[in-house]
């Protein structure tokens, strides 16, 4: 199976053409996808119909789908209707209209305005995320890519031996801390304890090095918080220059694949009195290399 791909980006984002994803795949599609991730980090499926269990069954090719981090609040009322999809959208879950501005879905989600990497506060992390997009405004609200691995490449060889081994904590809250919303309940806090991750990551199939950092990273371990606060901006900050950035300005029937692992990401505010409809499925980075094909 050979995929017909276009770059978008020198060495990072690339489109995947004449693959229709609601039909069954050709053989061979999950294996070559696969390669194609692991050499891009960031692939976009133009024209797409998909619906949620379509997209759900696509991203099981490649590991566990995750369950919603948000849904453990009782009583909360789920605008989908699948723990595996993430709404991403400014819609309310009762009138499916634009959300009010002091919504908590919407402060929740607005610290996806921040570079980050989906899921790197749990245990088990985030590994690939789908994004699709059912309905976009008529303009903002793009979705920003950087390069781990371009940006790991051009540390200075001190600063490479220096996170070598080092480890950061990685919480949910502690992103949303950083833009000032703090209502969570003990329950949540406990649900999502923060997690521990290297702030190197490797992929072991092409054993390229990655900075794995973000907006969830609160400190360094063994490392004074301030110290460890300004480490991880400066590997960000790397990661996301701006000639590293792909840039997505989304169409209804878009799908974007990104590989967490190797990638930071952050969403581009637009006119939220337009319905902007995005749904996401990420998989659990399971062993490292989960894949069924
Ligand atoms: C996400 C995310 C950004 C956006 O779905 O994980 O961060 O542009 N989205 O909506
Ligand atoms: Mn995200």
């Amino acid at each position: 199976m050979t995929l017909v791909l276009r770059e978008l980006h020198p060495g990072f984002a690339h489109a995947v053409l004449d693959l229709d994803l609601s039909a069954p795949l050709p053989d061979g599609t999950v294996a070559a996808l696969r390669e194609a991730m692991d050499a891009y980090g960031v692939l976009v499926f133009r024209d797409q119909h998909l619906d949620d269990e379509g997209q759900i069954a696509f991203a099981q090719h490649f590991g566990p789908p995750e369950r919603y981090v948000l849904s453990y609040r009782p009583g909360i009322k789920l605008r989908l209707g699948r723990a595996e999809m993430v709404d991403v959208s400014n819609l309310d879950a009762t009138t499916g209209q634009p959300q009010d501005r002091g919504a908590r879905h919407r402060m929740v989600n607005l610290g996806n305005r921040l570079w980050h990497t989906d899921s790197s506060f749990k245990q088990v992390r985030g590994a690939l995320s789908m994004l699709y997009a059912h309905a976009v405004p008529p303009s903002g609200g793009e979705t920003e890519f950087g390069d781990g691995r371009a940006g790991y490449d051009r540390l200075p060889e001190a600063v490479k031996q220096q996170i070598a081994g080092l480890k950061a904590q990685h919480s949910l809250m502690h992103s949303r801390a950083i833009l000032g919303f703090t209502d969570f309940t003990p329950e949540e806090h406990a649900a999502l304890p923060p997690a521990v991750h290297p702030l190197v990551s490797v992929n072991p199939r092409t054993g390229r090095k990655s900075v794995y950092v973000a907006s969830h990273a609160s400190h360094v371990l063994d490392m004074p918080v301030a110290e460890g606060r300004l480490l991880i901006g400066e590997l960000i900050e790397a990661a996301t220059h701006p000639d590293l950035v792909y840039w997505h300005a989304w169409r209804v029937g878009d799908l974007v694949v990104w590989d967490n692992r190797c990638t930071l990401h952050r969403g581009m505010p637009f006119d939220e009195s337009y319905p902007r409809d995005l749904r996401r499925v990420t998989t659990s980075d399971v062993g490292g290399l989960a894949l069924v094909e």
